[in-house]
């Protein structure tokens, strides 16, 4: 049966949410689901924007029938073409022969690519500024590269003022039957798992981010449609705040991130001490392990906070693998401007160290704070000094003194 949600007069959401995903993208944990967002605006022709994950098809392609009314469908817009909004492109244009396909050139060329059928002479290519009109309302596309992959485009509705922004603003997150952040305390509930989708996601492509909301500060935008989560009509300023502080590359808060990975609780001891006196400083911590927390989690977090430590023990003459793949993810996603700290342990040749800070230097505008402590197997008595001294530089350096 079909479940759709209206969004204005002659725009209706046609998506569905999947709440049995284990990873997105095979690699991000979504405990609280995710949505698929897919839009139908009824005007004097048809538009369908995007299409779904095959895991939701069925339900999406009752929504669109049911939206439809019986019309024929004139217009698909391909915004994106990774396969959670690109998948039943194929069967929907099967299912609605007399559809165009509108979309740009390397869409073209992805489509050609990941359907067997024959699609080139349905495709209605459009370039930057570009215009259609569909009767009361007239779409401009707008190029988005980099937001989240080099196609990606986005369109805005100028009758109405809606961007349908593609990845762009979404979460993960399944809508549960609400469709507008305002439905929700998004800013208090929301954030950080529409954080985690926007830092793991797009957050290696920040400039061409920050590139996208310059052009879109020039539109006068009443609704914000993306391809995930909630549909914007009000306070969207917060959240656009926000990606303006992420896509830069600034934290959001002066506090410090500890993320430790320890075979036996020895590093973890240590790691507990550090943030013990970090409290008694006045300074706001948050913990990972990193044999239990998956690292979108934790990097999410080093996007949110101004001042990073890692303590790793030495393993196999690296860094123990959870900490290492921390790392080479935070490294990956290009995180900038962050101050860091770290310790080592080992119980005989103690390394972790130096090889954790090679893989961080390079990032641009990386600061280490206090030495790296280095402990062998356990902790000393005669190290707390050393341990309280780091503290105090990353204290100081927190309250910028
Ligand atoms: Fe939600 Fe880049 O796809």
């Amino acid at each position: 049966m079909h479940c759709t949600k209206n969004i204005t007069s002659d725009l209706v959401w046609v998506g569905a949410d999947d709440r049995r995903l284990a990873f997105f993208e095979g690699v991000y944990g979504v405990p609280e689901g995710v949505s698929y967002n897919s839009y139908l605006l009824l005007d004097e022709q048809t538009v369908l924007f995007d299409t779904v994950d095959k895991a939701v098809a069925h339900n999406f392609f009752e929504n669109v029938a049911y939206a439809l009314g019986g019309r024929k469908l004139d217009y698909l817009v391909v915004h994106h073409m990774e396969p959670d909004h690109a998948a039943t492109i194929e069967d929907i244009a099967l299912r609605y022969p007399e559809a165009k396909i509108v979309c740009n050139a390397k869409i073209k060329d992805m489509i050609g690519r990941f359907f067997p059928t024959d699609l080139s002479g349905r495709i209605q290519l459009v370039k930057e500024g570009d215009t259609l009109c569909t009767g009361r309302h007239t779409l401009t596309f707008v190029m988005a590269p980099m937001v989240h992959w080099p196609e990606v485009m986005m369109s805005y509705d100028s009758a109405d003022g809606i961007l349908f922004s593609a990845d762009a603003f979404g979460s993960f997150g399944a809508l549960n039957g609400r469709i507008f952040a305002d439905e929700v305390d998004f800013m208090h509930d929301c954030l950080d798992e529409a954080r985690r989708y926007y830092t793991n996601i797009v957050g290696k492509y920040g400039p061409q981010v920050l590139n996208v909301l310059k052009k879109a500060a020039a539109l006068d935008i009443k609704l914000v449609c993306p391809l995930h989560s909630f549909v914007w009509r009000e306070g969207f300023g917060d959240f656009l705040a926000k990606y303006l502080k992420w896509a830069s590359y600034e934290p959001e808060e002066n506090g410090v991130l500890i993320a430790y990975a320890s075979v036996y609780g020895h590093t973890e001891n240590a790691a507990n001490i550090l943030a013990a006196r970090l409290c008694d400083l006045g300074v706001k911590v948050k913990m990972y392990d990193t044999s239990v927390t998956a690292p979108s989690f934790i990097l999410s977090d080093a996007f949110k906070y101004s001042h990073l430590v890692f303590a790793a023990t030495t393993y196999n003459a690296g860094v123990f693998s959870t900490m290492e793949q921390l790392l080479h993810e935070i490294a990956q996603h290009n995180l900038q401007n962050r101050k860091v700290s770290l310790i080592e342990n080992g119980s005989w040749a103690p390394v972790s160290g130096g090889l954790m800070r090679k893989i961080l230097e390079p990032l641009k505008g990386t600061e280490f704070v206090g030495d790296t402590l280095s402990i062998k197997s356990a902790l000393a008595e005669g190290q707390l000094a050393g341990l309280d001294a780091l503290a105090a530089a990353i204290a100081a350096s927190v309250k910028g003194e």
